[in-house]
């Protein structure tokens, strides 16, 4: 008989130990954290919405849908950031999964790879990665995937469209471990394909698990069966697919891997789910595998020290900055991912960069499609504190302690461009506005030492014409982008002494980003490694730490 993947090993104490830190308070032990990456169209809002609706959170799967398709063209997505509020209320969403609270933090939608994406990555402790069953791991999925790898995260993969002609069972798992370099083990596996797909046998628990296409919304038959030699499994399944997948489930335990529970914390080993999200088929399961398997809310990087999620004293970071919906009011919302303790409604934390204290009164906790003041929070938990620009990406707010977290990195852009007035006697406003958008994560924004405008750096082109239009809407003021002679932003560091004789050496390259930190522009790859070869004490760098 098959060995489950998971099998009975993983216990209470057994989790404990792989997290490797003293047992939780049970209000903090029961959070999960985590985005969902995937590549545009394999079914990340179809599976949301069945997260929310198994979650009591939407009554009915659909509202959600809208942002699925704005997403998909150009003009949707211009339309959709002007609709602020359907992006900001599902950046963050938490709804209870059994005795869990899920946090599902949404990473952009738009398939320009950015920082904003990375920067939401660091505000969760696992992700969930979809793929599409006849497509296999695409290109987005590769990517995002990688900025996972870079944390380490634990990844559960959720294999969808089995309704529909799939690939190969091997040969999605095969690709699975080729291009991403991380070992599958299935904790579920399909049977029959295409049209003859019947459901999937659940191999953590023993269930065979069939798919009823007549309703979408309808939670699945679940049959209990008593190891694979149950003659219960053909009663319900036809004679021809129980052999074969009598026949798969042999080879797949001579081929794959055992579930390992510490390497799947590691971020070495996927457990694979097959299901069709649109018949709401094998989501179940994989929230029972996100609540069982975890984690538990992890330690946060900071300096001078690390954040345990059991310290009693609040801490928290902001990774997201978001304009709020009311593009009349310069609101934002700052999204804080909790790293320790309990928060209360009301609570006066302490903004380490500025050394201020802030009362956080009205903190807003995102439950599903409604906004809901937080009364409390937990370590792990998400809030949104709406502010008028105090609050920006990597700050970190604490009970009085000076201590920053840490790992909010800034990259450089890949895109430059300058950004003028329409006016040219409203260059002020204009600083004005970019400066925000800097703050938001929005923009890279360069002053140029010589010259004048300012120079936009962004990742993708998209997001140009994104500010081009959020600048009109929000601040009334036209803008011209137009290329600029400059294609690369390096960040200067070293010795004060040695970082002014390399400005006064480099003015027309030398400009000030919107924290006043200097920056070298140039065209030339062979500028920057010019730089390296004549000036030692001063270092060129693409990123930057958020602090
Ligand atoms: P995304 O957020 O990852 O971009 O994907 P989304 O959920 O919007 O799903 C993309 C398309 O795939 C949608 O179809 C959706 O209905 C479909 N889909 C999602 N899950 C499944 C599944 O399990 N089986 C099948 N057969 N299709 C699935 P669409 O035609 O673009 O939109 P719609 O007309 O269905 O709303």
């Amino acid at each position: 008989r098959l060995r489950n993947p998971a099998d009975a090993s993983i216990s209470q104490s057994m989790l404990d130990r792989a997290h490797n830190q003293p047992e939780l308070p049970p209000e903090i032990a029961r959070r999960r954290t985590f985005a969902i990456i995937s590549h545009p169209d394999a079914g990340k809002t179809t599976l949301t919405e069945k997260f929310l609706l198994y979650g009591g959170a939407i009554q009915m799967a659909g509202q959600v849908r809208a942002k699925g398709e704005a997403r998909r063209t150009r003009s949707d997505f211009m339309q959709m950031e002007k609709d602020r509020g359907i992006s900001v209320s599902a950046s963050a969403m938490s709804f209870d999964f059994d005795s869990y609270r899920f946090n599902l933090v949404d990473t952009p939608g738009h398939s320009d790879f950015s920082e904003d994406t990375y920067r939401t990555l660091t505000a969760v402790d696992a992700a969930v990665m979809v793929i599409d069953g006849a497509k296999g791991v695409e290109s987005q999925t590769q990517k995002l995937f990688e900025v996972c790898r870079l944390r380490d995260l634990p990844i559960l993969t959720f294999c969808n469209k089995m309704d529909r002609e799939s690939r190969d069972t091997f040969e999605i798992i095969d690709e699975i471990q080729e291009n991403l370099a991380i070992d599958v083990t299935p904790a579920s596996w399909p049977i029959g394909v295409g049209r003859d797909f019947l459901g999937c046998y659940d191999l953590i628990n023993d269930r065979l698990e069939l798919m009823d296409r007549a309703d979408r919304n309808k939670v699945s038959e679940s049959i209990e069966i008593n190891g694979l030699d149950d003659p219960k499994l053909a009663e319900h399944v036809p004679a021809e697919q129980l052999n074969k997948f009598l026949e798969e489930i042999e080879m797949a335990k001579e081929l794959m891997p055992q579930f390992n529970h510490q390497d799947f914390l590691d971020g070495t080993m996927t457990p694979i789910w097959f299901g069709s999200a649109i018949n709401s088929f094998g989501v179940q399961e994989l929230m029972q595998g996100i609540a069982d398997f975890g984690p538990q809310p992890q330690p946060q990087k900071a300096s001078p020290r690390a954040i345990s999620p059991d310290e009693p004293k609040v801490c928290g970071f902001v990774f997201k900055v978001q304009a709020n919906m009311d593009p009349k009011h310069r609101d934002r919302v700052a999204f804080v991912r909790l790293a320790s303790g309990h928060f209360k409604r009301g609570m006066k934390l302490t903004h380490v960069r500025s050394k201020k204290p802030m009362a956080i009164s009205n903190p807003v906790l995102f439950l599903a499609s409604d906004r809901e003041l937080a009364e409390e929070a937990w370590a792990g938990d998400i809030m949104g504190i709406p502010n008028h620009g105090q609050l920006r990406i990597g700050d970190t707010l604490t009970e009085g302690e000076m201590i920053r977290a840490t790992g909010i990195p800034s990259f450089a852009p890949e895109l430059l461009q300058t950004c003028r007035a329409g006016d040219p006697l409203k260059s002020k406003h204009l600083e004005k506005a970019l400066m925000q958008f800097a703050e938001e994560g929005a923009a890279k924004v360069f002053k140029p030492a010589f010259g004048s405008g300012f120079i936009v750096g962004v990742v993708g082109a998209l997001q140009f014409e994104v500010l081009a239009s959020r600048i009109e809407l929000e601040y009334g003021l036209p803008v011209r982008f137009e290329g600029s002679q400059f294609t690369s932003a390096r960040w200067v560091t070293g010795e004060k002494a040695a970082v002014d004789k390399f400005i006064e050496a480099n003015k027309q390259h030398i400009s000030h980003d919107n924290d006043g930190d200097v920056v070298f522009l140039t065209r030339l790859q062979w500028d920057i490694d010019r730089v390296a070869r004549d000036y030692p004490d001063v270092t060129l760098s693409a990123t930057k730490e958020m602090m």
